[in-house]
Parts: C-alpha cells; sequence; structure tokens
C-alpha cells in the first residue's frame, strides 16, 4: 500500500523509506557531508530528505543570495514539534538565507474557520515570539500574512492557477473544494514570489517543512518549471522532517494537550505529562526489564531524547543502558523532563524579552 499525504489531516508514516521511494525525495545522506553547517536534525536523519538541496548549499558556499521561505498555521498552541521548522528557519537564516516567513491566516480561515483576527493574535503570541526567542533575528526577515502580502504577491497567486489543471489537483490532494484549491494556490505563491523581480528576481530557495507539506512542494515545483519563459523561477529546494511522535505514541496534536509539550508549559505541567502518559518501552515489572531490557525504539521518552538531547555520546549511552536494562523506564523518563525542563526555563525568560522585539518582524506591505 502506498502512504497517502493529505496536507489537511493529521497523518501518521509508517515507513519514511517508502515515502522518499513513492514521492521522488532523496536521500538527505548525499548532501550530508556538503552541509557548511552541522545540525543534528540532519545528522539523526530528522530531516530525513530533500529536494535539490545541492542548490541552496552551492548558493551559501559561494556566498550567492538565497532564500528560505516558510509557513506556519496559526491555529492553535505552539508545541515541540513546531520548534523543529523554527530551528531550521533559524539555521538557514545564520547560514545568510532571507527569511520570508508567512502566516498562513487565509488558508486557516479557508479550512479551518479561524478567524483573521484570531489567526493573526496566535501567529504573534504562539509563533512569532517563539521564533524570536529561539534566535530569529530581524535583519533579513520577512514575517507576513497572507491577507496582507505585496500586490505582486495576492497577483501571483491567481496567476499560477493557469499553470495547473482540475484533474492535476485533484491527483495531487484527492478531495478536493474551493477552499482548498485557493490555499493551495496561495501557498504556491509564497513559496515563488521572493523570486519576482521586486524581491531581487530568481535565486535558489530552501522551503523547510514537516512532510505533511509534500504536494505543495510537489505542485509548487511543477509550477515553477511550467513559469520558466515568464518569470525564470529557480526551482525551489525543500528539506522535510520527520514528524515527531506525541506523548502517548500516535500523533502529536495541538488540540491534545496530553499528546504534546508546549513552550509555555510549566516545569511542574511538563513533569506531570511525561510521567502520565509517555508511551514506555520498558518491561512490565523491574526485575523483568534489568533480566531483557527496554525497547528504546518503541519508548516515547527516549524518541523524544533524540530530537532534544544535543550530545551524541549521552544520547547513545541512554540508548545502550536502556536495552540492556540498566536504565530503568522512571529514569529514563527523569533525564527527559531535566532535558526538557532546563531548556523551557531558559526559553520562557526569552520569551518575555521577545514580546517586545514583535514589531520589528512584521511586514506591512
Ligand atoms: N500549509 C502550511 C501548514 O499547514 C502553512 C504554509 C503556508 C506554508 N504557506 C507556506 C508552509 C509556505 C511552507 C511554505 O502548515
Amino acid at each position: 500500500m502506498n502512504e497517502k499525504i493529505d496536507p489537511w489531516k493529521s497523518i501518521e508514516i509508517k515507513d519514511y523509506d517508502k515515502v522518499m521511494h513513492q514521492f521522488g525525495i532523496e536521500k538527505i545522506d548525499a548532501v550530508l557531508q556538503k552541509l557548511p553547517e552541522k545540525h543534528r536534525y540532519f545528522e539523526r536523519k530528522i530531516v530525513f530528505g530533500h529536494k535539490s538541496l545541492q542548490t541552496v548549499i552551492d548558493a551559501v558556499v559561494k556566498k550567492k543570495p538565497f532564500v528560505m521561505v516558510t509557513g506556519l498555521m496559526p491555529s492553535g498552541r505552539f508545541h515541540l514539534g513546531h520548534k523543529l521548522v523554527a530551528d531550521l528557519m533559524i539555521y538557514f537564516q545564520n547560514l545568510g538565507a532571507e527569511c520570508y516567513i508567512t502566516t498562513a491566516d487565509i488558508e486557516a480561515y479557508l479550512t479551518r474557520g479561524i478567524s483573521l483576527e484570531e489567526a493573526k493574535k496566535i501567529a504573534i503570541d504562539e509563533y512569532l515570539i517563539n521564533y524570536i526567542a529561539l534566535g530569529l533575528k530581524p535583519k533579513k526577515t520577512r514575517f507576513y500574512f497572507q491577507s496582507n502580502g505585496s500586490k505582486r504577491y495576492m497577483n501571483l497567486s491567481k496567476l499560477v492557477s493557469k499553470k495547473t489543471t482540475f484533474n492535476e489537483l485533484k491527483s495531487i490532494y484527492g478531495d478536493l473544494n474551493p477552499e482548498k484549491i485557493i490555499s493551495a494556490l496561495t501557498q504556491v505563491a509564497d513559496i515563488l514570489h521572493p523570486q519576482l523581480s521586486e524581491h531581487g528576481g530568481p535565486k535558489p530557495s530552501v522551503v523547510p517543512v514537516g512532510i505533511d507539506q509534500l504536494p505543495h512542494i510537489n505542485l509548487t515545483r511543477d509550477i515553477a518549471a511550467r513559469m520558466k519563459a515568464e518569470c525564470d523561477f529557480v526551482l525551489p529546494s525543500a528539506v522535510f522532517l520527520k514528524l515527531m511522535p506525541g506523548l502517548k505514541g500516535g500523533k502529536m496534536a495541538s488540540s491534545d494537550p496530553a499528546s504534546a509539550v508546549f513552550l509555555t508549559d510549566s516545569p511542574e505541567e511538563v513533569e506531570l505529562k511525561i510521567k502520565k502518559y509517555a508511551f514506555s518501552g520498558g518491561r512490565a515489572t523491574i526485575e523483568e526489564h534489568r533480566k531483557y531490557g527496554g525497547n528504546p525504539d518503541v519508548d516515547v521518552s527516549y524518541q523524544w531524547l533524540t530530537f532534544f538531547e544535543e550530545d551524541n555520546r549521552k544520547l547513545k549511552k541512554i540508548y545502550d543502558d536502556y536495552k540492556s536494562g540498566k536504565l530503568l523506564s522512571g529514569e529514563l523518563k527523569q533525564i527527559l523532563i531535566n532535558v526538557l525542563t532546563a531548556f523551557l526555563i531558559e526559553h520562557q525568560k526569552k520569551r518575555e524579552k521577545a514580546k517586545k522585539l514583535v514589531d520589528k518582524f512584521i511586514c506591512e506591505d
């Protein structure tokens, strides 16, 4: 069975190799050594695949301009899964990218019924403030709203419809409605408009996204290729993140506080959630666990540490000790609690400072 990816449904991927094969995603291994700066997300295959990242690496190496484009869905609270995309935005900004970050308020209204006012509030309180606290700089950042983009951007979102067909959209997205069509074409314009002449013309760009956004990336690349004669766009590159598992296993969702840790959770809340909900790969009794060992590959606390424990050697030791039975489930959970609370305490202080900087980021044209 093929894996299905619907960007408007919450999805679960069983087999990432199959997804890569099925959708023509390149393995990250080939470019890993060429990356100008290491980041554990690449080394640990949390960024598991890409499309034409070499184009962007070349620009970085030759110190040519390039762009990072991504977008946020302002539909709920910012959790650890959202942090992954934010970390990559900042990674590319530090490599010299000009950053375009769109708030998908039109998409949120069309596909989730969230008002533009509500979307704006969520985008700032939940997303922008966390981005700033995580290290996003105002220089070379354009943070804008789909409902308030430049005129050329607005036009592009309509003009691109000429370069696709109803049947193509149906084959990419399955069930269609007008809202989905407008959302998809708006996203195409989000990704391509930094290459319009008013933004400095064609140049390499990279879109860091969760794998759920793959259909939009494919559509955008196809449309960009068909606009060659008019705009000469460079095909946008993309890097794809694995989906972070929810605390209980399964999906992580803002709408289910027991599945996620939010960046505004207090240390007490985090401790409680992990102790109560984190799915364990441990054995039923301590005796059995000591004897047979735990299973880190299904244990959510361990899985989360692969995202957040920065030290490779420590992580390996945790894996080995858990597998051998030396480390108990409760102890493993405590390691995760310590890592997350240390991060959150610092982060929440930075959030307070970040609140004062919001105006430096928002782009009003
Ligand atoms: N559709 C994206 C989401 O649901 C948000 C988005 C809008 C986006 N425009 C974009 C993502 C451009 C990447 C690039 O999260």
